[in-house]
C-alpha cells in the first residue's frame, strides 16, 4: 500500500493507494474514530462495493444513501436528501460520512458533510480513476445549479482518502481513458519526467496494470497534494490544476454536458491550451506536435470539429476564472512548466479556436 500525506496543518490526511485499500483495517480505525457512519454512494457502485465497505467498517453503525447515477443527479435536492436521512437518524457531530463512487458522488458527499451540523468529519473511498488522481484530494465539495456547474460549494478537506485500485476493474474504458487525461495534466503542468513516465507506459495504464496505475495514481496525488498545502483555496498556484479546464467546460455547456466526459473535455481543452501557446511563441512546434500525440496514445480527442468556434468562445467568457472581464487562462511554457495569465494576444486565441473548433 502506498501512503501519501496531504500538509493542512490540524487538517493534514493521508491518501492511501492500493489494492485492497478500502479494506485496510488499521488505517480505517484511524480515519474513522466515529460509531456512526453514513456511506453515500449511488445505483452504480453501491451493489459492486457497499458491502465490501461496510463489512470493514464493522461494528460500526453504518447507514447507506443510495443516490441515482449522473451529473444531473448533483443537485441540491439531493444534498437535502442525505441531510434528511442525518437528522432522522439522529447523527451527532461525531459522526462521519464516506464518499464511495467517483467524483459525483465524492463532491456531494463532503458538501453534506460540511453543511451538516457546520461541518462533520467525511471519508473519501472514490471509485473512478478521475476521483482516485483529482476530485477527492483537496476539499472542494459542491453540487450543481441551474445557472452552473459547481456554482454552489465550501471547501471541506476528507480525514482521510482510501484510493482502492481493485475497485478500477470495473471502470469502462470510457472512464479510465477520461481519468487518464486528468494524469496527463499533471506531467503538462508541472512534471516533464512524470509526462516521459506516461507516454512510455500508455499500453500498461490503458491494459490496466496494477503497477502502472499505482504509480501513476500516485504520482498525481503527490502532486496535487503538494499543490493544495501550497496553496488550499486557489489564491495562485492550485489554479494551474484548471489546465484544459477552461475549454473543456466551454466544451461541455456547448453539449449540455451529455456528450464529452469532463476528462475528455479536459484532454481536448490542453491540446487546445498548447496549440495556444504555441502560437504565443511560448512553446515549440516538436512540443505541441507530442502533446497531440500522447493524447491520442491514449485514446483522448485533440480537436473539438463537432463544435463551432463562436459558441467555444462565447462560453468561455462564463469561466470562474474571469477577473476584471479578462478570461484568465492555464497555458504551456513547456511541457512540464505552466503559468495562469490573462496577458496574451486575443488572436492567439482566436487563431486556436479557428484551427481547432468547427
Ligand atoms: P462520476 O462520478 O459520474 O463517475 C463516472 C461513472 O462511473 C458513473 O456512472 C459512476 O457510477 C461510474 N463508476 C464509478 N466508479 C465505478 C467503478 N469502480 N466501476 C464501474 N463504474 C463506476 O464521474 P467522475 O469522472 O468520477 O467525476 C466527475 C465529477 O467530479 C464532476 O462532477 C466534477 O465536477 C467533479 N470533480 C471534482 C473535483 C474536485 O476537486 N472536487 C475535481 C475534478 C472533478
Ligand atoms: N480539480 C481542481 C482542484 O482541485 O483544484
Amino acid at each position: 500500500m502506498q501512503r501519501i500525506e496531504v500538509s493542512l496543518g490540524t487538517r493534514s490526511y493521508p491518501i492511501l493507494i492500493g489494492p485492497g485499500a478500502m479494506q485496510a483495517d488499521e488505517e480505517l480505525d484511524r480515519a474513522i474514530p466515529a460509531k456512526d457512519v453514513l456511506v453515500i454512494t449511488n445505483t452504480t457502485v453501491g451493489p459492486l462495493y457497499a458491502a465490501k465497505l461496510v463489512q470493514a467498517l464493522a461494528p460500526r453503525r453504518c447507514l447507506e444513501v443510495v443516490l441515482p447515477d449522473g451529473e444531473v443527479h448533483k443537485t441540491f435536492a439531493n444534498i437535502s436528501r442525505v441531510l434528511d436521512v442525518l437528522v432522522a437518524n439522529r447523527f451527532a457531530r461525531d459522526a462521519c460520512v464516506i464518499a464511495l463512487g467517483g467524483g459525483v458522488v465524492g463532491d456531494m458527499a463532503g458538501f453534506a458533510a460540511a453543511c451538516y451540523q457546520r461541518g462533520i468529519a467525511f471519508v473519501q473511498v472514490p471509485t473512478t480513476l478521475l476521483a482516485q488522481v483529482d476530485s477527492s484530494v483537496g476539499g472542494k465539495t459542491g453540487v450543481n445549479h441551474p445557472g452552473g456547474k459547481n456554482l454552489i460549494g465550501a471547501f471541506h478537506q476528507p480525514a482521510a482518502v482510501f484510493a482502492d485500485t481493485d475497485t478500477l476493474a470495473t471502470l469502462p474504458d470510457r472512464e479510465l481513458r477520461a481519468g487518464l487525461a486528468e494524469v496527463i495534466k499533471y506531467g503538462l503542468i508541472i512534471d516533464r519526467p512524470f509526462f516521459d513516465w506516461l507516454e512510455g507506459h500508455a499500453a500498461a495504464l490503458l491494459a490496466r496494470d496494477t503497477a502502472a496505475l499505482t504509480h501513476a495514481i500516485k504520482r498525481s496525488c503527490e502532486i496535487k497534494a503538494g499543490i493544495v498545502a501550497r496553496d488550499e483555496r486557489e489564491q495562485g498556484e492550485r489554479a494551474l490544476l484548471n489546465l484544459g479546464h477552461t475549454f473543456g467546460h466551454a466544451i461541455e455547456s456547448a453539449t449540455n454536458y451529455s456528450t464529452w466526459l469532463h476528462g475528455e473535455a479536459v484532454g481536448a481543452g490542453m491540446m487546445l491550451a498548447a496549440d495556444m501557446s504555441q502560437r504565443l511563441g511560448w512553446v515549440s512546434a516538436a512540443d505541441v506536435e507530442r502533446v497531440e500525440r500522447v493524447l491520442k496514445l491514449f485514446g483522448l480527442r485533440t480537436d473539438v470539429k463537432t463544435l463551432p468556434a463562436a459558441t467555444i468562445a462565447e462560453n468561455m467568457k462564463i469561466d470562474k476564472k474571469v477577473a476584471a472581464g479578462r478570461v484568465r487562462l492555464v497555458l504551456l511554457k513547456a511541457i512540464g512548466k505552466s503559468l495562469i495569465t490573462g496577458d496574451y494576444e486575443d488572436a492567439a486565441l482566436r487563431e486556436t479556436l479557428r484551427a481547432r473548433c468547427g
